[in-house]
Formats: structure tokens, C-alpha cells, sequence
């Protein structure tokens, strides 16, 4: 599995440019399911067909994309201006080695500025070692995209890298068609694309399958590290089942399910309350006439950095629990 995991979160995808991504997962899950099809959004839809009388269907999301760059401008001496894709914050890019769509590389660095304190985005720039604006436009156009440039490293229990957010998630549900076995309902497992910028593709892709019950696998912050904000999440203490966020209030059936699965299974888990910040199980919910949803996340520090971490021990908790969620044959118990 650290093998997918390498190769998800070193591939090159952010919101809207989910493709090749897409394609390395269809490669993976292709064995293992019954129908695969990228919709109209963009978004990769996996069927694991149930075997039961009365199926129910339950929809696994995970979101292929990860946060990004985009030029906006070319300076006279060759520098690239940028907006972001997604929540960046411009502490995060100081430095930062970026590869453009095309494979050209470069780093951000940022103006003069009398206090840090003053860094926002518009005073940062790209250098990708051009020296004059018509060097750079037969790199770059207006409108191309870069993400980082980090090689993804496993340290003692521990992975280390970019776009951990949300490749992990992709490689629970991967993970999940793997080992799931027969199941009653019928599985749909959902690689989105978009939900960094809004929930796009998630909330497109409910529409469609309008399941029963839709369950968001995504990464969640924590607590643990110096000076922390207070959340009580912390790596390696298993799966943490969300109870809220900004975009979502657990489902009380769907918290008993969750949680009742963990507990029987001997699942070692956590629960999250994040405070702000949201899935695409947000926008599951609020499909259709509403659906009953809830989101099992991964303790990750440092998210949107170009060195988030996970702690692999939580990684294997989460596809437990997705596995054991998946084959649940009865949904909610009255
Ligand atoms: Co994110
Ligand atoms: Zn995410």
C-alpha cells in the first residue's frame, strides 16, 4: 500500500485537472469492481454491485483533487504572479518548489517586506528561471496551473508529503473495493474532483446516485503538535468519525452506525469536532432532499502544507472501518 500511496500523492491533479489521477485509480480499482465511468463533472465512479434482496446504496467520496496555483500575470523580468486554487496559506509557499502542468519546475518566493506579517499572496511570485517576460510565455500562458514539487517519504510509522490531502482517502476507497469481499448494498465509491474549491464534484455526484447513506473519507486536523489550536484529534489514535464541521452535522443514525462498527469491530477510533473547515460529506447531505451522511476523517498535520503527515497506523484503522461500514448488511437499526 505505500507504493499507492507514493504514486497518489506525487501525481500531478489539482481542482479541475483530476485526469491523471483518475486514470492511476481506474488502473487500480479496475480488477475489483463491477462498473466504472468518469460522469460528466469529471468526477471517477466506482460500483461494487450488492447481492441482497433489498439493496440500500451507500456512497463512499474521497477527492482526487489537491490545492494549487495559477498564474495570473508575467512580469517583465520573467516572474510569474499567481492567484490560488484552494485554502493556501502564503506562509506555507515561502520557498516552496512548484512544477508547472507542463513539468517546468520553479519555487515561490515573495517582495521585501518590512514584517511578514504582510505576506499575502500578491506579494509572492513564481521563479521558474527565466529572465525576461518572453522567455517565460513560451513556458507559460496565462491561466497554467502548479502545484508542489515534494517526493513523498515514509518516516517510522509516518507519511510525509504534498496532496496527502486527500490521495490517502482515494487509497482508503481503493483499499476498501479490495478488500470488502460480497456485499448486500451496492457499494459506490467516488473519487471526486473539485471539493477543494467548493464541493463541487460531490455534490454533483450525490445528485446522480441519490443514495441512502454517504460517507466522505477525507484528512482532518489536530491538536497535537506545539502551541496547537485546541482539537481534540491527535495522529495515531485511530480513524476519527466526525460528529461536525462547517459543512456538516453527523446524521445521528449515521454516527450510531459508524461509531456501533468501530466499537464491534475493535476499530481503534477518535471523534472529531473541527471547527472550521468541511468535506464533501457537507454536500452529500445536502443533495436532493437531503441525505443522511457522515465522514470518517484521517488525523493529518500541517494540511495544505507541502508536507502534510498521516500516521500509516490510522491510515490501516480507516480502511477497517470503511471495509466493515461497506459489508454493514442492515444500514440503521430502528
Ligand atoms: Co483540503
Ligand atoms: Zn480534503
Amino acid at each position: 500500500m505505500k507504493e499507492l500511496i507514493k504514486k497518489l500523492t506525487e501525481a500531478y491533479g489539482p481542482s479541475g485537472y483530476e485526469n491523471d489521477v483518475m486514470n492511476m485509480i481506474k488502473e487500480e480499482i479496475k480488477d475489483y469492481v463491477d462498473d466504472l465511468k468518469i460522469d460528466k463533472m469529471g468526477n471517477l465512479v466506482a460500483l461494487k454491485q450488492g447481492k441482497g434482496n433489498d439493496r440500500k446504496k451507500i456512497m463512499f467520496a474521497a477527492h482526487a483533487d489537491e490545492i494549487g496555483l495559477m498564474v495570473t500575470h508575467i512580469e517583465k523580468e520573467g516572474f510569474l504572479r499567481f492567484t490560488n486554487i484552494g485554502g493556501i496559506n502564503p506562509y506555507n509557499l515561502v520557498g516552496a518548489r512548484i512544477k508547472l502542468q507542463s513539468g517546468q519546475k520553479g519555487m515561490v518566493s515573495h517582495e521585501h517586506l518590512d514584517s511578514m506579517k504582510d505576506l499575502k499572496l500578491e506579494k509572492m511570485y513564481m521563479d521558474i528561471g527565466s529572465s525576461s517576460e518572453e522567455e517565460s510565455k513560451k513556458i507559460v500562458s496565462l491561466g497554467d496551473i502548479a502545484v508542489y514539487d515534494q517526493k513523498t517519504q515514509f518516516i517510522d510509522g509516518r507519511i510525509m508529503g504534498k496532496a496527502i490531502d486527500d490521495r490517502i482517502g482515494c487509497a482508503v476507497l481503493i483499499e476498501t473495493a479490495k478488500q470488502v469481499g460480497e456485499v448486500d448494498n451496492d457499494i459506490f465509491l467516488v473519487f471526486t474532483v473539485q471539493e477543494e474549491v467548493g464541493l463541487r464534484g460531490g455534490r454533483t455526484s450525490a445528485y446522480s446516485i441519490n443514495p441512502d447513506l454517504g460517507i466522505a473519507v477525507d484528512v482532518t486536523r489536530t491538536g497535537d503538535t506545539p502551541g496547537a489550536k485546541r482539537m481534540d484529534v491527535a495522529l495515531g489514535k485511530g480513524v476519527a468519525i466526525k460528529i461536525k464541521d462547517s459543512s456538516l452535522i453527523t446524521s445521528q443514525k449515521v454516527k450510531k452506525l459508524i461509531i456501533d462498527t468501530a466499537e464491534r469491530e475493535n476499530i481503534k477510533y477518535q471523534l472529531e469536532v473541527l471547527e472550521r473547515g468541511g468535506t464533501d460529506a457537507g454536500a452529500i447531505n445536502l443533495a436532493r432532499e437531503g441525505i443522511p451522511a457522515g465522514c470518517l476523517s484521517l488525523p493529518c498535520r500541517y494540511v495544505h502544507s507541502y508536507s502534510e503527515v498521516v500516521a500509516l497506523e490510522d491510515v490501516e484503522n480507516t480502511i477497517k472501518l470503511a471495509v466493515k461500514v461497506a459489508g454493514n448488511s442492515q444500514l440503521f437499526q430502528e
